[in-house]
């Protein structure tokens, strides 16, 4: 019955092989993956683990700690911390990179991850995830800061899982975009969905609509475009999700298809987007493009987009590629000045209509 079944180990011998590393990329995201498996088996025991809940404490992103949040964040680092594969690991819930103590092998990969992605849900059960990102140290000293602060393009690896009804990893190790699902009995990732392939057209978005007067003209445009449906430019009807956990929106995108955005917005000056460029932009953005899809902050690729802080927040918009462009395209266009968003008569009823209300 297990005959002919690929393992997350068989995988990455088979797609690592050319990398003269002596298996150590394979054997450190095989330790991520007993990390996730860790942290599905806390998050699947819901209320009956103790685990639910706060902590008193906020992390450095000023956002309170779930009790989650912190556990799953040493189920990481105690997986990876030991294996003489990493030379550091920066992850959300610490403001340090985290190095990796004295009486460990130091190796040449940094580990950047969201431990907890979408905590927020994990109170009223609802999908969260991991995020994780590899890059290469190629230096004999130990990691300063400015070593994780590498641009996207440089990943070479980077995956997350999804705590769900199934517990899924997809990764990428540059040779396309893999989904595994956990066989709980059996305690493998099986590969259940190879070469994950986003749709370049979709009907679908997703985006917290609650910060509307806060969003830049090109993205009201783009939404209110999609709202107006058959009866707007589009000349379609759209559809539009919102699970707040960018892991479970994401995985959805990779699935079928769909654009998520969490754009620049003036909510809070300070920030100039929501989610994080090292653990949550970069590795979602590769998975993306290996998938076929775009991965931009608007005007221009995440994978490109330079890295000057540990928690640096970028606006992110991704997923179906001739959705992404179009929305790249309507922010070149309002940057250039050329933008006519509501040139369309059904567009300049709307507003009136919205004046008058
Ligand atoms: O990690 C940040 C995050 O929780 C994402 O997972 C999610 O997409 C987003 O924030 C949700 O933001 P909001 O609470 O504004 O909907
Ligand atoms: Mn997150």
């Amino acid at each position: 019955m297990y005959r002919g079944r690929t393992t997350l180990s068989k995988f990455l011998i088979e797609q690592l092989h050319e990398v003269t590393d002596d298996g150590q990329l394979a054997g450190l995201l095989i330790d991520v993956a007993a990390a996730v498996k860790t942290i599905a088996a806390m998050t699947a025991k819901g209320g009956l683990g103790g685990y639910l809940g706060a902590i008193d404490n906020t992390n450095v992103q000023g956002e309170v700690q779930k009790k989650l949040d912190v556990l799953a964040n040493d189920a990481v680092i105690g997986s990876c911390e030991w294996g003489g594969m990493l030379a550091g690991m920066l992850s959300e819930e610490l403001e340090d990179p985290y190095a990796i103590p004295a009486e460990y092998k130091r190796g040449r990969y940094l580990l950047n991850f969201d431990p907890l992605d979408g905590s927020s849900n994990i109170d009223v059960n609802v999908s969260v995830g991991t995020i994780f990102s590899v890059l290469v140290h190629d230096k004999e000293t130990a990691p300063d800061t400015a070593d994780f602060l590498q641009i996207g393009r440089r990943q070479i690896a980077a995956g997350y899982a999804i705590y769900g009804p199934a517990t899924m990893l997809v990764l990428t190790v540059g040779k396309g975009t893999h989904g595994f699902t956990l066989d709980r009995e059996v305690g493998n990732f099986i590969l259940t969905h190879p070469d994950l392939m986003i749709p370049a057209d979709t009907s679908e978005f997703a985006i917290n609509t609650s910060n509307e007067r806060f969003w830049e003209p090109p993205i009201t445009r783009y939404v209110d475009e999609c709202k107006a449906g058959k009866t707007g430019v589009r000349g379609r009807d759209f559809n539009m999700r919102w699970i707040a956990s960018m892991v479970a929106d994401v995985h959805r995108i990779l699935m079928r298809g769909g654009v998520f955005m969490y754009p620049r917005d003036t909510k809070d000056p300070s920030k100039p987007g929501r989610l994080r460029l090292l653990y949550e932009a970069n590795p979602i953005g590769f998975i993306i493009e290996q998938a076929g899809g775009a991965a931009s902050f608007g005007r221009g690729p995440i994978l490109d987009h330079p890295a000057q802080s540990p928690h640096q927040r970028v606006p992110v918009i991704l997923g179906s590629k001739n959705e992404v462009e179009r929305i790249e395209r309507y922010h070149a266009e309002y940057d250039a000045g050329t933008d006519k968003p509501y040139a369309s008569p059904l567009f300049q009823e709307r507003s009136l209509y919205r004046s008058e209300a």
